[in-house]
């Protein structure tokens, strides 16, 4: 696989760590599921991070509850599908992609959930000139990744799955409660090979969730992935994926970033509770959702000012603009929930001075 693509698929990129946790199941004797490449052990430690016995430093893809991995992965070595939902940017999408890369080394079989998803993408699509030509047969078949899922025994992933048309979403009751995908055109059907699993996102934001229909919603088990619980998890969070960001899109080192990555965080996270860390100042919460994600690009963000334009340090002023930009975005009323909350907040903290001055620079 190529080192210039500028994002590789998650079995690519940790390719070295999933060799490590094969070695060390096939070491220890775990027992698999069918067509599994790892244990569900070794799912675990590979989302979570750990030690191997030979050694292997993993790294935690997921911080948080380390129960909440266990269910999912629990959940795909029973015959119900995963649904992954949680307000934006809380590692949905990230966590189906590392589950399917570890549990089937693909995490590319996937159906993107929108409005306008067809029934082909859940189904097959045809070659029309080999239709014409021929007639219907399987060469002229197209098949959908879901197809592909169901034949190998691997995992398919759905991406926001409340914004697929009702009548494309049926279609998946039948695979998910039949494990078959009828072909009417040539009176065949792909049956699903021990294996196969489906993961799907939501957002809860989306309108949505309940808006699945019952018949769907129970054949997946649900699983809701939170916020992080403390500053410090989400400090973590932000650290560590902005370091490997950082790696990927190959910008300069930028020293000790973690004064600036605290601040955000702080910002956030009193933004959206709606109260200051101390618990003393009532907030007004903005539009916005201020998630991980958003701080993650909000550093990252930092990181390239600081690293091209600035002294390689990571300055207040390389964030201020960023977090301007995730607090404010339904402008009239963000704009003065953001006005108090440096008027009240940041203006009087300590060693927030030179923050305050950024920030009121960009505001102006
Ligand atoms: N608890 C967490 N542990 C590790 N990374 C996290 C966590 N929460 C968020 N992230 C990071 O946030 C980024 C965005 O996550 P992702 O795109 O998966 O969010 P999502 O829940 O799918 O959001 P959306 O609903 O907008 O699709 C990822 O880079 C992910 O690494
Ligand atoms: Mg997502």
């Amino acid at each position: 696989m190529s080192e210039t693509v500028l994002r590789q698929h998650a079995e690519h990129a940790f390719a070295g760590e999933l060799e490590a946790l094969r070695k060390a199941d096939a070491d220890s004797g775990r027992p698999k599921p069918p067509r599994w490449k790892l244990s569900p052990w070794a799912v675990a430690t590979y989302l979570l991070g750990g030690t191997l016995p030979d050694g292997t430093a993993i790294t935690a893809k997921y911080i948080g509850p380390r129960r909440i991995v266990e269910i999912a992965i629990a959940t795909l070595a029973t015959d119900r599908a995963l649904l992954l939902v949680g307000v934006p940017g809380t590692a949905k999408t990230w966590v189906s992609e590392h589950l399917a890369a570890a549990v089937s080394g693909d995490s590319t079989l996937l159906v993107q959930g929108t409005a306008g998803t067809p029934e082909e993408a859940m189904r097959y699509g045809w070659n029309y000139a080999q239709l014409l030509a021929h007639g219907p047969s399987r060469e002229a078949l197209v098949p959908s990744p879901m197809m592909r899922a169901m034949a190998t025994g691997a995992i398919a992933r759905v991406e926001e799955l409340t914004r697929i048309p009702a009548d494309v979403q049926d279609t998946l009751i039948t695979i998910l409660s039949e494990k078959t995908l009828p072909i009417p055109e040539l009176g065949e059907e792909t049956q699903a090979e021990k294996g196969f699993s489906v993961i799907a996102t939501a957002n809860d934001r989306d309108k949505g969730v309940n808006d699945l229909s019952s018949a769907l919603r129970r054949r997946f088990n649900t699983v809701v992935l939170p916020l992080p619980a403390t500053a410090e998890e989400e400090i973590e969070i932000v650290s560590q994926r902005v370091k490997s960001l950082g790696r990927a899109l190959e910008l300069p080192e930028v020293p000790a970033a973690h004064e600036e990555i605290r601040r955000v965080v702080t910002v956030f996270r009193e933004l959206r509770g709606g109260l200051t860390e101390d618990g003393k100042t009532k907030l007004k919460t903005p539009s916005g959702t201020l998630s991980p994600a958003e701080a993650i690009s909000v550093v990252a963000g930092g990181i390239a000012l600081a690293a091209h334009f600035g002294d390689g340090t990571l300055r207040p002023a390389d964030v201020a603009a960023g977090i301007l930009g995730a607090v404010v975005k339904d402008t009239s009323t963000d704009k003065l929930v953001w006005q108090e909350y440096l008027e009240t907040v940041a203006r009087g903290r300590d060693g927030w001075t030179d923050f305050y001055r950024s920030c009121r620079e960009v505001s102006a």
